[in-house]
C-alpha cells in the first residue's frame, strides 16, 4: 500500500494532508497550505494544511479536557492502547518509510528501520511506564531529628497535562514517538508539532495512533508555519510541559517559555579523540558510521575527529578508503550518502567547506555538490581558526584536528559550547574512564561512535545542547510530578480504645 491510499486515504482532502485534533481529519480554515519540497527533486512532494492560531487554541482545549479522563484510565489500559499502536506503526512501516524517503531523503533501508525502531521504543514505553507508575514511595517521620511515628507519606507520580512536542526533521517519526509515547503512559495529552520535512511521515505516524483507538482530542497535531503558529504554541498557557529536538530554535523557546518543564536536545560538535593505542579499524568504521550516516544529519554524529599526530596520518589514509566505498545518490536506492534536507542546509554546508580551504585544509577528496547532494568530504590539518573546528555541518563533512596530546583534545571538546556526546578510542580502558570523566558532554562512548541508542539508555546534553535527560525512563519520570499524601496518626499519648 502506497501512503495516502488505503486506510491512509483518510488523512488526504485532495492532494493536502490534514492535520489531526479531536480524533478526527480536517481542513484548516485558513484554505492555506505549507510546501514540503522533496530534497532530492527540489520540487514539491506534498501539501500540509496551515493551521491558525484560533484553530491551535481549539486543540489546546481539547487537549486538556482529554487529558482529565486519560489521566483516570488505568496503567494497564493506557500501555494496552500503546502495544496496539506499535503493532499498527510497525504494519504500515513501508508506506511510512516511503514518505521518509520522499520528504527527508532517509536512505530506504534506514526509514525502515526508524518506524520499526519507533514501534519497539512504544512496546518498552509501555513496559516501562507500567513499572515504575506502578509504584510510589512510603516515608515515615520518624527517620527525621524530632519526629514520632506520627506521620505516613505516600508518593506517586502523576501527569503534567498538555505535553507540546516538537521533533526534528531528521527523526520525524522516531524522535515524534520517544515524546508521545512517554506523554500517554504518564497520562497527559499530546500536541504534536511536527517539521515541516517529516511532517506527512508524521501524520501518517498519528493516524497509527488514531487506528489503535485512543480516545478523542487525547493525541493532536498542528501543521502550519512556524512564523504563524510557533511562538504561539510554544508559549501558550495550555501547554505544562515542552518536548523539544532540534536546533538553535530551542535556545529561543527556552528563553520565551513559562514555568514549565522542559526536555531539550539541541545540536553538538560531537568530538572523537583517538589515542595513540587505538584500533585505527575499528576507529576507521565508527568515524564512517559515525560521520556519515544519514549524511552526517544526526545530532548524535561524529562532528570532529581530534587524533594524535603520530596515528594521524595512517589512521586518515583508512578513513580516506572507507570514504571511497560510500555510495552516493538518491535514498529510493538506498545510497550512503542522501541529499541534505534543503537548500539552505547544503548552502550553509558549503560555507563551511570553501572558509576551510581557504584557510588552508587539507581537502581528501575533491568538494562535488549537485542540487542538495554534497558528496562525502573528509577535511585533514583542520585547525581552530576554521570555522569548522566549531561549528556542525549537519552535512557530510568531517574535519580533523591532529593533536599532541590528550590534554589538547580535551580542551577542544570542552571548549565548545555543544555538550551532546563524545566518543574516545583507546585499548587502556583506565585512560578511558579518566578521558570521559574530563569531557564535558552528556555521554561519553569508550570505542564507539555516539549515538542515542538503545533508546532506553539516558540521553542528554550539557551546555548549548540541552536541557533534561531523555531516555525512555527519564522521559516517563520527566513528563509526571511528584504528589504526595500525609496521613496524619495520633500522637504516641493516645492509647486505644
Ligand atoms: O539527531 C539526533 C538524534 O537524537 C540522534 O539519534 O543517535 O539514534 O541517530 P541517533
Amino acid at each position: 500500500m502506497a501512503a495516502g491510499t488505503g486506510v491512509f486515504a483518510e488523512i488526504l482532502d485532495g492532494d493536502v494532508y490534514k492535520y489531526y485534533a479531536d480524533g478526527e481529519w480536517k481542513t484548516a480554515s485558513s484554505g492555506k497550505t505549507v510546501a514540503i519540497i522533496n530534497p532530492t527533486t527540489r520540487k514539491t512532494q506534498y501539501k500540509v494544511q496551515a493551521c491558525s492560531q484560533e484553530e491551535v487554541n481549539k486543540v489546546m482545549d481539547l487537549a486538556k479536557s482529554a487529558q482529565k479522563l486519560w489521566a483516570k484510565t488505568p496503567l494497564w489500559k493506557r500501555a494496552e492502547l500503546l502495544h496496539k499502536a506499535a503493532a499498527i506503526l510497525k504494519e504500515h512501516k513501508a508506506p511510512i518509510a516511503e514518505c521518509l524517503v520522499k520528504e527527508i531523503a532517509k536512505p530506504a533501508k534506514d526509514a525502515v528501520t526508524e518506524v520499526v525502531r519507533s514501534g519497539d521504543l512504544i512496546s518498552y514505553t509501555a513496559e516501562e511506564g507500567v513499572r515504575i507508575l506502578g509504584e510510589g514511595k512510603f516515608l515515615v517521620s520518624d527517620s527525621f531529628p524530632g519526629n514520632e511515628r506520627t506521620k505516613y507519606c505516600l508518593t506517586s507520580k502523576i501527569p503534567l497535562g498538555v505535553i507540546l512536542a516538537i521533533p526534528p526533521f531528521n527523526y520525524p517519526v522516531n524522535l515524534a514517538v520517544s515524546k508521545i509515547a512517554p506523554a500517554l503512559i504518564a497520562g497527559n495529552s499530546i500536541v504534536l508539532k511536527p517539521p515541516t520535512q517529516g511532517a506527512v511521515s508524521g501524520l501518517h505516524m498519528i493516524h497509527c495512533f488514531h487506528l489503535a483507538g485512543f480516545p478523542k482530542g487525547l493525541i493532536n497535531c498542528v501543521t502550519g508555519k512556524g512564523s504563524e503558529i510557533g511562538d504561539f504554541l510554544t508559549m501558550h498557557p495550555g501547554v505544562n510541559c515542552i518536548s523539544f529536538t532540534g536546533g538553535d530554535t530551542g535556545i529561543g523557546i527556552s528563553k520565551k517559555a513559562g514555568m514549565i518543564p522542559l526536555q531539550m536536545e539541541l545540536g553538538g560538535k560531537d568530538a572523537c579523540i583517538v589515542l595513540e593505542d587505538a584500533d585505527l579499524d575499528l576507529v576507521a568504521i565508527n568515524i564512517i558510521k559515525g560521520g556519515f550516516s544519514y549524511s552526517g544529519q544526526r545530532c548524535t554524529a561524529v562532528k570532529v575527529v581530534l587524533v594524535i599526530e603520530s596515528v594521524a596520518d595512517a589512521l586518515v589514509e583508512k578513513v580516506k578508503a572507507n570514504v571511497a566505498k560510500l555510495t552516493v545518490g538518491p535514498p529510493e536506492d538506498d545510497s550512503d550518502i542522501t541529499p541534505v534536507v534543503s537548500e539552505s542546509s547544503a548552502n550553509y554546508i558549503e560555507g563551511l567547506v570553501l572558509d576551510a580551504k581557504e584557510k588552508g585544509a587539507t581537502f581528501c577528496q575533491e568538494y562535488k555538490r549537485e542540487g542538495n547532494l554534497i558528496w562525502p568530504l573528509l577535511l585533514d590539518h583542520v585547525r581552530p581558526d576554521m570555522r569548522i573546528a566549531w561549528e556542525e555541518p549537519f552535512g557530510p563533512v568531517l574535519p580533523v584536528i591532529r593533536i599532541n596530546s590528550v590534554e589538547e583534545g580535551i580542551h577542544h571538546c570542552n571548549a565548545s559550547n555543544f555538550g551532546l556526546q563524545g566518543c574516545v578510542f583507546t585499548k587502556d580502558v583506565n585512560k578511558a574512564i579518566l578521558i570521559s570523566d574530563a569531557m564535558e558532554t552528556g555521554t561519553v562512548q569508550i570505542n564507539s561512535a555516539p549515538a542515542r541508542g538503545p533508546d532506553h539508555f539516558p540521553f542528554q546534553g550539557i551546555k548549548d545542547s540541552g536541557i533534561g535527560s531523555q531516555g525512555i525512563t527519564n522521559s516517563i519520570n520527566m513528563m509526571t510530578k511528584v504528589k504526595t499524601t500525609v496521613i496524619n496518626l495520633p500522637s504516641p499519648s493516645y492509647t486505644m480504645g
